[in-house]
């Protein structure tokens, strides 16, 4: 979040209209902004008309922190489809071997993506068992929903206009700020799971909860689902950030237990140990930011989480649940389809033990006794290492290399002599004009501002990538 005490630039960065288009690269306080995508989101200075746009722009400050660079100078890279970006999480593709360092934790690479996508669309892991991270990842990797969907922000209050609990979003409502007659700090978010504390487990496992009083998010006093302070951004091409989240807190390295990386030194696994006892170890695993990032929400108590729940308490849960058991699941399923259970319609034939059974090497599960500490075992302790990692995996395939404009930049050709002058890029001699959209008058071509958005939805059928539109731009 932007400093008060500063001025934005006066122009958007490049990198942002870029990253719009190809998920979001993070630009961090560190500076460690996602290097492939940051790095192709300056050529996008190709496309505009003004290439002085790029140029380095700073924050003013009023107090302490003088002029803080935002965007330093970085070499050029020309934009390129998706489709010639190494997949940091799948290098060798889906049905290929595991990424090399994974080898250690990944027993089965297509059990572990089956895995983590009936986790990523498991409405049982939500403490309400309705709420899944596709809930809020549904359209096109992001929240198509508009009841409920409104946060008071910083403020606290809903800023009149009608707003409140349950509120039905129309196009009217944007932009909320329109100075001097409007200015709204409402936020659009996400609806997670109404205000409760978790109350443990019935003598048949299921999840026990109790209300708690809510004084925002309610109507009559009665709970309505709380909603996020920050908007859902998109778990399409999210595998390409470096670090997850708008505030980037999600941390690269994965510790097996939580978001925080190697920030936290108290996060312990269990692994058998080489007198075949569990024994508990940090581990770091690098360039896993999905990972850190997906054990975040299980354990929230807005987006999907009983207060009090911890990951142990949902892997009991889950490892007794039929997964997938109150959903419907395509026979069709590119990944699940062939665990489909046809005969009751609903939910997978096979367990959670036994899909990280085959997706996970036995030292991390392979201990049916209570662990030395808590009272639970050995799978149900490591279940945020199985629950990260195959989320991890399963969110590699959710790559949108086929849009429009992927397809397009693949036929772009670059002179090999000819090179900007500002920016020392290679000029474009050649667009393959069959890629050329019909509404692009000539105007459009020469200024080649694009607007993306995205139109397709993702279901549990198997789409697993959004198709954008292109469409110029109105006015430019
Ligand atoms: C209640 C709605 C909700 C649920 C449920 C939810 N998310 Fe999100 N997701 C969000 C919001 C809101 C953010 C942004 C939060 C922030 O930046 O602080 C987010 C951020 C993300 C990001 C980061 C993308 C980026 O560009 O930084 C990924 C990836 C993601 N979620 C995947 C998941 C996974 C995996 C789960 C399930 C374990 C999940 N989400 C559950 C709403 C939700």
């Amino acid at each position: 979040m932007q400093d008060s005490r500063c001025q934005a630039p006066r122009f958007v960065p490049v990198g942002f209209l870029v990253a719009r288009l190809f998920g979001r690269s993070r630009f961090t306080r560190s500076g460690k902004a996602f290097p492939a995508i940051l790095a192709v989101a300056l050529t996008f200075m190709l496309l505009m008309p003004e290439p002085s746009l790029a140029q380095v722009q700073t924050y003013s400050c009023t107090t302490a922190f003088g002029p803080v660079p935002i965007a330093p100078v970085l070499p050029g890279l020309l934009l390129q489809s998706l489709k010639t970006v190494a997949n940091p999480v799948l290098p060798n593709g889906p049905v290929g071997v595991v990424r090399g360092d994974l080898t250690d934790y990944i027993a089965n690479q297509a059990a572990a993506i089956q895995l983590g996508k009936a986790l990523f669309w498991e409405m049982q892991a939500g403490s309400d068992n309705k709420t899944a991270c596709a809930t809020c990842h549904f359209k096109a990797g992001v929240d198509g929903r508009d009841r409920n969907q409104l946060n008071p922000g910083a403020n606290g209050g809903w800023d009149g206009f009608g707003y409140g609990p349950n509120y039905t979003l129309i196009s009217n409502d944007f932009p909320f700020t329109t100075l001097p007659t409007k200015d709204v700090d409402n936020i659009v978010g996400s609806q997670g799971v109404r205000k409760s504390q978790f109350m443990g487990f019935s003598k048949s496992g299921a999840e026990l909860t109790s209300s708690v009083a809510d004084p925002v998010f309610s109507v009559s006093g009665v709970n309505v689902r709380q909603v996020t302070g920050k908007n859902t951004p998109s778990a399409i091409n999210a595998v390409f950030n470096h670090r997850q989240f708008w505030n980037g807190r999600a941390q690269p390295e994965f510790n097996g237990v939580n978001p925080f990386g190697n920030r936290d030194g108290t996060a312990h696994v269990w692994m058998l140990g080489s007198t075949g006892s569990p024994v508990q170890i940090d581990i770091h695993i690098p360039n896993a930011s999905p990972a850190s990032q997906a054990v975040g929400p299980p354990l929230n108590g807005v987006e999907m989480s009983a207060a009090g729940r911890a990951f142990p308490d949902l892997g009991h849960k889950l490892l007794l649940a039929k997964p997938l058991g109150l959903q419907k699941v395509d026979p069709t399923d590119s990944v699940l389809g062939s665990l489909a259970d046809t005969t009751t319609g609903k939910g997978l034939t096979v367990t959670y033990r036994s899909l990280i059974q085959q997706a996970f090497q036995p030292k991390w599960w392979n201990y049916s006794k209570r662990m030395p500490v808590g009272s639970y075992n050995m799978m149900e302790d490591n279940f945020a290492l199985f629950w990260g990692l195959s989320i991890m995996l399963y969110e590699g395939t959710l790559v949108a290399d086929s849009s429009p404009m992927d397809q397009y930049l693949l036929t772009r050709v670059f002179s090999t002599t000819t090179f900007d002058p500002v920016t020392g890029m290679p000029l474009l001699v050649s667009d393959n004009p069959a890629m050329a959209l019909p509404s692009l008058n000539g105007r459009c071509r020469r200024r080649r501002r694009f607007r993306f958005r995205p139109v397709s939805e993702w279901d549990v059928s198997g789409v697993t990538w959004a198709q954008r539109l292109l469409a110029p731009r109105s006015g430019t």
